[in-house]
């Protein structure tokens, strides 16, 4: 009787003394672990890859399926947000919906997400696992469910990508708007800001005039009628964008036989050389705009 109490009374306090231990231990520990996990992915990942997938996540990754192939526009992450990242209130305030370009998004990734979240709920709202099923054949404005065309990893390049490597435009040219979405009005001064015109061409002779040539005559974007000369003037933020980071395998010019299109590689230049780029650019006798 004595014996089995005693043993009673030492199971007792095993069970529970573990219990306890198992109880509040286990639970910092998974607090503390989700945390650190989290952000040594985020130290892995590369905002640059980041920046490939924002411009088109399709072309980056090489889906196949012609359900999402068929309409980019509804699965770019700057379709919707802007090669600015501010949705309505950047340079997408004129762009209007239609059968193949989406609502643009209420929601400044650059001046709000990247300030008021942490990198679990930009992850969190990248993956999207409860948005648009891109298999569907739907197109909305609503944000693709991204976990079935992205890895954890790409996530969290996004997310470097959103957080720190974007740039914040207006360190590169000054956004005019009137009005609201979709029927505001857009224009772009002060392009380069204070950039110097002859440094900025040392770097282009360095890095772009193999690809694009003297005046940037030598490749027709998309064989549009678009040489550099008119990116530079009219495009300023899509040049902020690409003159550093590049763009994938350009699939659909290719497939339409353009054979100026392809992939450009991240060029490794800094934020100053792209405003010196900028200026540069803006004289019209050396980078013409495009004709015959
Ligand atoms: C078809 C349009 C569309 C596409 C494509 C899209 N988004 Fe979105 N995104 C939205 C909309 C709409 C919202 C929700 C805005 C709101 O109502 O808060 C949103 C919200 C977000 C948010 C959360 C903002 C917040 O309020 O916290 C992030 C981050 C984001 N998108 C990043 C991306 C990234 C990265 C991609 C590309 C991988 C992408 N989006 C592609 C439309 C889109
Ligand atoms: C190895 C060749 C190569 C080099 C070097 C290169 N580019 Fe490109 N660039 C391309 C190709 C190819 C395209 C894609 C054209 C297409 O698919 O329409 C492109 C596209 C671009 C675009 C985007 C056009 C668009 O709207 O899609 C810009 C802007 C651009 N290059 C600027 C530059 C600048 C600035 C430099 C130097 C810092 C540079 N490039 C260096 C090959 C190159």
């Amino acid at each position: 009787m004595k014996k089995t109490f005693r043993f009673s009374v030492l199971a007792l306090s095993i069970v529970i003394g573990t219990s306890f231990i198992f109880t509040f231990c286990s639970k910092d520990d998974d607090t503390k672990t989700d945390a650190d996990a989290d952000q040594i992915a985020y130290d892995a990942a590369d905002g640059i890859r980041g920046a490939l997938l924002y411009d088109h996540v399709l072309n980056e990754k090489l889906v196949e399926d012609t359900k999402m192939t068929d309409q980019p526009n509804f699965f770019r992450c700057k379709s919707c947000h802007g090669w600015d990242l501010k949705g309505r209130t950047g340079v997408l305030i004129d762009k209007a919906s239609s059968e193949t370009y989406p609502e643009v998004a209420d929601v400044n990734l650059v001046e709000e997400v990247r300030v008021n979240d942490g990198i679990r709920e930009i992850f969190d709202a990248i993956k999207h696992t409860d948005g648009r099923d891109p298999s569907s054949g739907t197109y909305t404005a609503t944000m693709p469910n991204f976990s079935t065309i992205l890895t954890d990893a790409d996530i969290w390049d996004l997310v470097k990508f959103i957080k720190e490597t974007a740039h914040q435009t207006d360190d590169f040219y000054t956004l005019t708007t009137t009005g609201t979405y979709p029927n505001g009005t857009k224009s772009f001064s002060d392009i380069g800001k204070d950039g110097d015109a002859a440094a900025g061409l040392a770097t282009y002779n360095a890095k772009c005039v193999s690809c694009h040539g003297a005046d940037g005559s030598k490749i027709n974007v998309y064989c549009k009628g678009i040489w550099l000369g008119n990116m530079f003037r009219d495009d300023p933020h899509e040049i902020q964008h690409k003159a550093i980071w590049g763009m994938p395998l350009d699939r659909e010019h290719i497939a339409g036989g353009c054979t100026d299109a392809g992939a450009m590689s991240p060029t490794g230049i800094t934020d100053d050389d792209v405003r010196n780029l900028m200026v540069m650019g803006q004289d019209t006798v050396a980078f013409p705009d495009y004709h015959e």
